[in-house]
Order: structure tokens, then C-alpha cells, then sequence
């Protein structure tokens, strides 16, 4: 029998039910719906877990229901499907100590990977909070790693200077000032996180660039004022979508352009440490949307996808220095695994780190194009 890892994320419909079989092994049994693509149903996981384990998922999950959390086991063939009763069978000695069943397969789980929220869903990130003091160094852009991004732009837009644009989630000021340089300015950077704003202001300054409060749902620019806007690993923060889509188009000009750089759900770059840490994999695929979602949000509003491209661009010089800086935690996925799960996952990079190969380290990301 071939086992296979998985891992999935979900909501809790219950609190866990703890019990004692008869031989006095604890065990904490719930049910956690795990949501499809906007039309499809929630599948419903029966997680049964053992020992101490149960103990740990009773008291921690009580009083949770409705709350997020997400977990990693192996996948076996339901013993049920050809005849036996395992499903409520009392676990053996050599039984791992937590056991997922679905409706077709029997999950034999490993550690606990993940911490529940309260309120479903994914909580908003908070980058006053921590993720402020951490995001420039953990996720620096050399000028090399911009090159590619403002030549997939550049290819999209007229050749006049100056063109105006809005750098909306601008953040530390990672592409600003760049965007500056390139297009002539002026270029504005609209971030509602204080702290990261003040970084902008701090170390991310050019005469041309001004950073200003203010979210996708409140642009602080007058109407039709910019040739061109982008959103840099911002969308999957934005809670009102439909209000951000309306408001980009308010302040684009009628034939500019809207550059959405964006992860896909559907589509999740296949980052080296996703490979040694699938868990990150999971909680990080639970935070955006698809990319028919993602094209759905801004046609909806009345946008015309122009084009859907792919930037490659330089992640690291090397993986070692992409592991210094991925342990600053500067990525949000951290904010969503719990901390017996983060020493874990480092502790396997280290270790796999030698055999992972060296040099230069790209990453491919999806661009869509949008027209006003
Ligand atoms: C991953 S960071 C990206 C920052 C910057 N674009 C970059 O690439 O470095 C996401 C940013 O989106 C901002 N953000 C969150 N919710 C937002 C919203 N509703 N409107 C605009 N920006 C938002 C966060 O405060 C954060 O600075």
C-alpha cells in the first residue's frame, strides 16, 4: 500500500469530542470542512486523534468551532472500502497517533501543523504588528530582481514619460521608487499599514515618490489621475474586492493600465522550501484566490484582461541566503503556522539544505495585465 503526504486546511464544525476506550486511550474526534473553489461544496474531514495528541486538540480547539486550522498526515486506502470497520476501531500500539478519515480515505496523521482562528477563514495579516520591523530585509529586491518587473511593464505601456503611477499595498517601498525612476514619476505609494509606511519613508525615499495613508478601498488621488497602478502581493490582503476593483478604476485613467501581480491557489510557485516545509505550502494556498477568481474580481469591475504573463526573477544569489532571510519570517505565511511547526520546517531545511543544490535562485511569478 503506497502512502502518500497530505495536508489541507479547513474550518472546525464542532468541538472536539474527547473519549477513553476501554483500555484508557484518549482519543479527540471532529469534523473540519474544507472549502472548494467558489462554486463547489465543502468536503467534510473526520479527524480522529490519539494519546496525547487528543488531549492537546481537545483543550486547544474547545469552544473553536467555526475557527481555522490546518494539517499534515499520510493517505492510505480506507481499510472500510474493502470490508473492515477501521474507522471506529480502537488504534493498535503500532498506530500513528492521530488518524484523518474522509469520505474515501484514511489519513494517518503526523504532527499538528496548524493554529486555529477564531472566526474561519483566514485572519487579515497584520503588518503594524511584527511583519514591519522584518519585511525589507527578509524580502529584499535587488535592482537586479526589479529589472524584469519594469520591462513586463514597461512592454505594456507608451513609451511618453512622464507616466503617473499609483503603487497601491506599496509596503516598505520596495518597487516605488523604482517605478519612479523608470516612468519618469510622479509615483505614489498608498499603504494603510503605519509602520510600513514609516519604513517607506524611512529608507525607501526619491524625490519623485510620495507615500500616503490610505487602502484599495480609499485611494487617497483625485479621479483619472494615474496612467498606470500596480498591486505587488497585495490582492489576497484586500477584504472588500469588489470595492478595491471599482476604486483602481476611479483613479486609472480611461486606457491605462492595472498590473496585478498575484499568486494563484491553482497555480502556487514551486518555491524550494514548499518542497522540505509542505505545510507552509498548505496555509500559504489557503491565502489567495484562484486565477480565474483573480480575473473575475477586476472584469467584473469592469476591467479588460490584456494580458497574463510570467516575470522571472532573482530570489537570492543562493539558497543559504534565501533561508537567512526566509528566518526572519518576513512572508506572511509565517503569521498563519504555529511555532512547533516553523522549528520544525527550519530545522529540515538546514538539514536538507546541502543536497538542495547551489547558485543563483529564480522564482517565476504571475502577471495579469488590466485595461481601463
Ligand atoms: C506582502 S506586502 C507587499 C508590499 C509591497 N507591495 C511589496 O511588494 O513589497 C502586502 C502589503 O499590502 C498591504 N495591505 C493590506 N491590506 C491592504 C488593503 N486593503 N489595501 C492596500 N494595501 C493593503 C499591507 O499593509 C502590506 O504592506
Amino acid at each position: 500500500m503506497t502512502e502518500a503526504s497530505v495536508s489541507f486546511a479547513g474550518n472546525l464544525t464542532d468541538d472536539p469530542e474527547l473519549r477513553h476506550t476501554d483500555s484508557g486511550i484518549a482519543r479527540a474526534m471532529f469534523r473540519v470542512a474544507v472549502l472548494g473553489r467558489r462554486e463547489q461544496e465543502p468536503s467534510f474531514f473526520t479527524v480522529i486523534v490519539w494519546r496525547d495528541q487528543a488531549e492537546h486538540a481537545a483543550e486547544s480547539l474547545s469552544r473553536a468551532a467555526g475557527s481555522w486550522s490546518s494539517w499534515a498526515g499520510r493517505r492510505q486506502p480506507r481499510p472500510g472500502r474493502r470490508g473492515a470497520r477501521t474507522a471506529r476501531a480502537a488504534p493498535r500500539r503500532d498506530q500513528a497517533p492521530a488518524t484523518m478519515i474522509t469520505d474515501s480515505d484514511q489519513l494517518t496523521s503526523g504532527p499538528w501543523i496548524g493554529r486555529a482562528k477564531v472566526g474561519g477563514g483566514m485572519e487579515k495579516v497584520d503588518y503594524d504588528a511584527r511583519l514591519h520591523a522584518v519585511y525589507a530585509a527578509g524580502r529584499p529586491l535587488s535592482p537586479d530582481a526589479r529589472q524584469p518587473w519594469m520591462a513586463a511593464f514597461a512592454r505594456h505601456l507608451p513609451a511618453t514619460r512622464p507616466l503617473v503611477w499609483l503603487d497601491l499595498g506599496s509596503g516598505t517601498g520596495h518597487m516605488t521608487p523604482s517605478l519612479a525612476t523608470a516612468f519618469g514619476g510622479p509615483a505614489h505609494g498608498v499603504e494603510p499599514s503605519a509602520k510600513m509606511r514609516a519604513q517607506a519613508l524611512a529608507h525607501a525615499g526619491h524625490p519623485a515618490v510620495r507615500y500616503a495613508a490610505g487602502s484599495a478601498e480609499h485611494i487617497p488621488l483625485p479621479d483619472a489621475s494615474c496612467d498606470a497602478a500596480l498591486l505587488f502581493f497585495v490582492w489576497h490582503h484586500v477584504i472588500d474586492r469588489e470595492g478595491a476593483a471599482r476604486e483602481l478604476r476611479r483613479v486609472v485613467k480611461p486606457g491605462g493600465k492595472l498590473f496585478v501581480q498575484a499568486n494563484f491557489s491553482d497555480r502556487m510557485p514551486d518555491s524550494w522550501w514548499f518542497r522540505v516545509v509542505p505545510e507552509g505550502k498548505t496555509v500559504d494556498t489557503a491565502q489567495f484566490r484562484s486565477e480565474a477568481e483573480v480575473k473575475r474580481d477586476f472584469v467584473g469591475a469592469g476591467w479588460t484582461l490584456v494580458s497574463h504573463d510570467e516575470v522571472t526573477w532573482l530570489r537570492a544569489a543562493n539558497l543559504a541566503e534565501d533561508f537567512e532571510r526566509l528566518k526572519l519570517r518576513a512572508v506572511s505565511t509565517f503569521e498563519h503556522l504555529s511555532e512547533e511547526v516553523v522549528a520544525a520546517g527550519f530545522a529540515r531545511i538546514a538539514a536538507a539544505l546541502p543536497a538542495l543544490g547551489d547558485g543563483p535562485h529564480y522564482e517565476s511569478s504571475q502577471l495579469l495585465v488590466f485595461q481601463r
